[in-house]
């Protein structure tokens, strides 16, 4: 569907007004809720499947859509990726053990808005390595959320991570990125979690986009399994990942999808 409103820069990032906002932080309100409500189902012996069970009865219930459902020929209502899946990884009848880590990753449609966001899950206990993999990675996406404002780059966001990824001898994974989002799903530009500083398109306020950084505790290199969709790191080293979608706004930035509860990290 077109935009009606607002324009398109010359990198086609459209440029959203300031009504827009409202819609975003209404769809990425759902998104963190429902990932709210399923911190405390996630223990050992759950399922995957049932925790996607919830997510997809929530959505429904609620009157908004699942932006997944029948993307590309995917058919759940979100992605679960443990321990070494680095993202995409397709609910079904895994059990859950102890230790396990995880990223559940909701996207909702709310009035043709879209909230897309993701964040790390613990099952039982939580080894050293993993809770280090975690912190860090959470503390990127902040940091590239730091760098949001007019005037900056997507080079200076993908530059605040990996700096700080690398500088903790962990990896950022190059062959998955954020995008642009609002009313569509996947939208210019990719947002990469990596880069240069002063590099690519330049931020301007109403620009809509996700931050997605997946980190590895071993190399960045990552491969898709047979099922087209799960990707794991080559290494099967540990792999975790954090998602908010967040608006430019005169002075910084606006984050759509911040946890109604306040436990977006998972050792709240
Ligand atoms: N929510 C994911 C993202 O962050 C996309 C998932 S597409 C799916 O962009 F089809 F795998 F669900
Ligand atoms: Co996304
Ligand atoms: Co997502």
């Amino acid at each position: 569907m077109d935009d009606p409103r607002g324009r398109m820069t010359k990198d086609g990032i459209r440029i959203h007004e300031a009504a827009d906002f409202a819609g975003m932080h209404a769809a990425g309100k759902l998104a963190a809720e429902i990932l709210d409500e399923v911190a405390p189902m996630v223990a050992p012996g759950v399922t995957t499947g049932e925790l996607d069970d919830y997510i997809r009865t929530r959505i429904e219930g609620s009157g908004a859509k699942s932006a997944t459902i029948g993307y590309r020929g995917y058919a759940h209502a979100s992605c679960i990726s443990v321990n070494h899946v680095v993202c995409h990884g397709i609910p079904g009848p895994k059990v859950l053990k102890d230790g396990d880590i995880l990223n559940i990753d909701v996207t909702v449609i709310v009035d043709g808005w879209f909230g897309d966001t993701s964040r790390m899950y613990v099952a039982g206990s939580l080894s050293r390595k993993a809770e280090r993999l975690i912190q860090v990675t959470h503390d990127a996406l902040m940091k590239g959320i730091d760098a949001v404002r007019p005037g900056a780059t997507f080079g200076d966001i993908g530059h605040a991570i990996q700096n700080y990824v690398e500088a903790q001898r962990m990896s950022v994974v190059r062959d998955f990125c954020g995008h642009g989002l609002g009313r569509v799903f996947h939208a210019p530009p990719n947002v990469l979690h990596y880069g240069r500083p002063g590099s690519g398109p330049r931020l301007e306020e109403g620009m809509f986009f996700t931050i997605e950084p997946m980190v590895n505790l071993g190399r960045p290199e990552t491969k898709v399994l047979a099922d087209d969709w799960t990707a794991v790191t080559r290494d099967k080293s540990l792999s975790a990942q954090f998602e908010h979608s967040v608006g430019v706004t005169a002075d910084g930035c606006d984050i759509f999808t911040l946890s109604p509860a306040g436990i977006f990290h998972p050792t709240w």
